[in-house]
């Protein structure tokens, strides 16, 4: 089986910039002596015969420059779209232009934002793909949450069952593209739910507490005392 991955750094980062000021997106930002990106293809990439990254092409290329790895091939980046689901869509139709005998069997979506992403995770998600069209990783929710309206609680949502998603999330490449390119694909929170709409089971496999995405200055507090200090850019 032909596994790429789809490495997902088009996005803004406003959440974070609106607490930090950075002149850099998130996934630039250097941790540990290396971008946050390059963190996350690092780890992607003794999992997979194809990466492709989505986003500014000299940016991704001064991010992921010497990264030669064994058996894995590094495509050229291609732009991303306004929202994250555009920007899974255009390395989707990227992975597509390649030659018939390129192409991959299984795709693997990935944030850029999440640069700590256990091996075992990677893992449990291409093995699951075997027996299933579509696996995400997930951590059971542990706060017990309740739903409010105007600042009152209406319910408490019993936490059974309940899982918070990371990535990376794994498909049959040819089903997911398919769904991407149907009407549904725009109102679609993430590509998990374009399979579940169209009645595809999708398993789901142990995430990781580690597995942060960075979203917020804490997740940075977080990630650091993982990976080793930021360096910020000069101001
Ligand atoms: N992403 C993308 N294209 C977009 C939006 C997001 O490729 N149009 C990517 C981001 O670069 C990130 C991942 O999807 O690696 C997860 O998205 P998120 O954490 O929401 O990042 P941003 O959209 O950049 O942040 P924010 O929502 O705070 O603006
Ligand atoms: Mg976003």
């Amino acid at each position: 089986m032909r596994v790429a991955a789809i490495l997902l750094a088009a996005g803004q980062g406003r959440r974070f910039s609106a607490q930090s000021a950075s002149p850099v997106a998130k996934q630039y930002l250097t941790l540990g002596g290396r971008p946050v990106i390059r963190h996350a293809a690092d780890a992607l990439v003794p999992h997979v015969q194809i990466l492709q990254p989505v986003g500014d092409r000299a940016a991704l290329d001064d991010a992921l420059s010497g990264l030669a790895p064994d058996g894995c091939a590094v495509l050229a980046a291609v732009p991303g779209g306004e929202t994250r689901q555009a920007s899974v869509s255009a390395g989707l139709e990227a992975l597509d232009r390649l030659p018939a005998d390129q192409r991959p069997d299984l795709v693997l979506i990935h944030d850029g934002a999440r640069p700590y992403v256990p091996a075992d995770v990677t893992r449990a998600v291409i093995d699951a793909l075997g027996a299933h069209a579509g696996v995400i990783p997930g951590v059971p929710v542990a706060d017990t949450i309740k739903r409010a309206h105007d600042g009152i609680i209406t319910d408490t949502v019993p936490r059974t069952d309940l899982y918070r998603a990371q990535t990376p999330q794994g498909f049959r490449f040819e089903l997911l593209r398919d769904l991407h390119r149907g009407a549904a694909a725009s109102d679609a929170t993430d590509d998990a739910a374009l399979l579940e709409t169209a009645g595809h089971h999708v398993a789901i496999v142990a995430g990781s507490e580690d597995n942060i995405k960075l979203t917020y200055k804490e997740d940075l507090v977080r990630l650091e005392r993982l990976i080793g200090p930021t360096l910020l850019p000069r101001m």
